[in-house]
């Protein structure tokens, strides 16, 4: 009996750790480079110098920045979604894009300017 609870037990384990190891390996990654065409073909509509929003680049914001905006997920000073204008797959994709070419990025990149 305590053999089996004992086998139980590690079975249980090792389900858990699996259930941790492929989370972390599974965590969604946005693909940068669809997210630069898809930053460009929609956000930039409106985001640059002298368009409505104003320009844009990813040169805007730090990592941390461009993180913690997403993770909020408001957009023009909280009074929409950003999913109003890009499904939650290609905006994930376009938050890559301009995290990993942030002010303080390894990569800092202004969009082709
Ligand atoms: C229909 C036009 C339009 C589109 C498309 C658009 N924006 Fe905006 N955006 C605005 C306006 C207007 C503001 C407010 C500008 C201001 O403060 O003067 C804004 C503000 C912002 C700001 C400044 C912070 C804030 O939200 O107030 C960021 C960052 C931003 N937009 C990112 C994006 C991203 C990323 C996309 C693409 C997913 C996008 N925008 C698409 C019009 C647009």
């Amino acid at each position: 009996m305590l053999r089996f609870i004992k086998f139980t037990l590690l079975i249980l384990l090792m389900v858990a750790l699996a259930g941790v190891f492929f989370g972390v390996l599974a965590a969604p990654k946005g693909s940068e480079t669809k997210g630069r065409h898809f930053f460009k073909d929609t956000c930039r509509q409106c985001h640059t110098k002298g368009a409505v929003g104003g320009e844009l680049t990813p040169l805007n914001k730090t990592m941390a920045q461009w993180r913690a905006y997403f993770a909020a997920g408001t957009h023009n000073h909280g009074k929409e979604q950003l999913s109003k204008y890009l499904p939650p797959d290609q905006l994930l994709d376009a938050s890559t894009f301009l995290i990993n070419h942030a002010a303080d990025s390894p990569q800092p990149e202004t969009c082709g300017k």
